[in-house]
């Protein structure tokens, strides 16, 4: 008997998720470059009545592959998904499928779609949400695939992906190769300003008089607004002790933030497409002035004369709304890179559709992404998340917390990126008049690129400015 899907790379990712699509009943046959990691996978999961194939080369795992062949590639973004694809070629036939299911640029993922689509195969740019957990029991799934091709993938990918709390699997085609992977970018770049906000919102915490147990703050939020993966593992860290010491372990750790690059990706197509991502960007940042940790060492000696100042006048309710609502900017922010994508590349992605398959397995899940959802479903041509009436609503609610949180730390000399870049965003937003008129002035006056007149719309100007 064929198998009804291979999977090739078995790192932690590949391995758990060829688990969970063998635990679904679907043979699947698995290929690794490593000969001592397919021998270590074997003997682990593909006993008798596992579903798994384990295959030694690639010429015998395409072998082993039911026509057409539905590939899943789970290996290192970059060069070595050409390499794979380079590998597999030979072995394929015209209408085969490849997936990859790894965190690959889409700019390349398109790039690569061109290039098989001669050949005769589809490409399919998957993006993956869950970490390890969630490639073994149930991630969100964002195909990059066409109605032809998703008729074909649908029953897998539906059956291994992450339920909604109302039951809708967590995975939907997003039409274009490029597009599944554009989206997953996208999470990532929501994933960085929310851990970022989390993090502010903590430190803020911390420096408010009498808060004693943060953990508990942080776990009564997960039974509010604020309910999502992120805030449950923040609480879940912050109440972890350090065994040897029995401090809090996050406090041993140095606060210098990694990042693989999806932020950063993020933060150049929303520049590219002119969607102002402030608070991905900030995010990003944010982790790269960590990373200055020498600097910021002699910054302290320098500039800090005795310890920051308490936040005084501001309570936990008040950090909770100021969470939220620079939360709900921060996932507007990524929206909007949606429909500038349309735009730019003529693909249909549907917010609501988005919203929903983020609502179970990824790491942004959050109860409210429910209520992005309904109101783009009911209001799918609204151009920004805040001005959807439900989130409307709830910033003005939000703002006089939101502000005071930000003028008290400020003046406290704490700092807080997301949260102040998110919140003048908010008020560019509700500003009829920005200072950019100064701007064009200044650009006509020393590089003559003249101006448009409020009382004569269309025409360009252009002023002697020094005469
Ligand atoms: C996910 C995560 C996943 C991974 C990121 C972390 O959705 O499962 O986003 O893709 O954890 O690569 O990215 P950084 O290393 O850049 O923080």
């Amino acid at each position: 008997m064929k198998a009804d899907i291979g999977v090739y790379g078995l790192s932690v990712m590949g391995g758990n998720l060829a688990r969970n699509i063998a635990g679904h009943g679907f043979q699947t046959a698995v290929y690794t470059r490593s000969a001592e990691r397919l021998r270590m996978f074997s003997e682990a999961y593909a006993g008798k009545s596992s579903n798994l194939i384990p295959c030694s080369d690639p010429a015998k795992f395409c072998k082993a592959l039911a026509v057409p062949r539905k590939i899943l590639i789970m290996v290192k973004a970059g060069e070595a998904v050409d390499t794979v694809i380079g590998n597999l070629l030979p072995h394929l036939s015209r209408g085969d499928i490849l997936i990859d299911g790894g965190n690959s640029l889409y700019t390349d993922t398109a790039r690569r779609a061109d290039e098989l689509e001669n050949a005769g195969i589809h490409f399919v740019g998957m993006g993956v949400s869950g970490g390890e957990e969630g490639a073994l029991n149930g991630p969100s799934l964002m195909p990059g695939a066409s109605p032809e091709v998703w008729k074909q993938i649908k029953n897998i990918l539906q059956a291994i992906s992450a339920k909604a709390p109302d039951g809708t699997p967590c995975c939907k085609p997003l039409g274009s190769p490029a597009a599944g992977h554009f989206v997953k970018m996208v999470h990532n770049g929501i994933e960085y300003a929310d851990m970022q906000l989390i993090s502010e919102a903590w430190m803020i915490l911390k420096h408010i008089p009498g808060i004693n147990d943060i953990s508990s703050v942080f776990r009564k939020w997960n039974s509010g607004l604020l309910e999502s993966y992120l805030i449950e593992i923040t609480a879940r860290i912050l109440e972890k002790k350090d065994p040897e010491t029995g401090r809090p372990l996050v406090d041993l750790i140095l606060d210098k933030a990694g990042q693989k690059g999806t932020g950063l990706w993020t933060s150049f197509a929303a520049l590219e497409l002119g969607v102002p991502a402030t608070g991905i960007t900030e995010s990003v940042f944010a982790r790269m002035l960590s990373g200055l940790k020498e600097q910021r060492l002699r910054g302290t000696e320098i500039f800090r004369a005795g310890e920051l100042g308490t936040l005084s006048g501001i309570t936990i309710d008040d950090v909770e709304k100021a969470l939220y609502a620079s939360k709900i900017c921060a996932y507007s922010q990524g929206f909007n890179m949606f429909s500038a994508a349309n735009e730019q590349f003529e693909w249909e992605l549907d917010s609501a559709e988005i919203a929903s398959l983020w609502r179970g397995g990824c790491i942004i899940r959050a109860v409210f992404l429910n209520e992005i959802m309904d109101s783009f479903t009911q209001n799918p041509k609204e151009e920004n998340l805040i001005f959807q009436s439900v989130f409307a609503g709830k910033l003005r609610d939000c703002i006089s917390s939101w502000r005071n949180v930000v003028c008290a730390a400020v003046r406290a000399g704490l700092p807080i990126p997301a949260f102040s870049s998110l919140l003048s965003y908010y008020d560019s937003m509700r500003t009829a008049v920005l200072p950019a008129n100064l701007i064009q002035a200044q650009r006509d006056c020393f590089g003559a690129h003249t101006y448009e007149r409020i009382d004569k719309p269309g025409e360009s100007f252009h002023t002697d400015w020094l005469d």
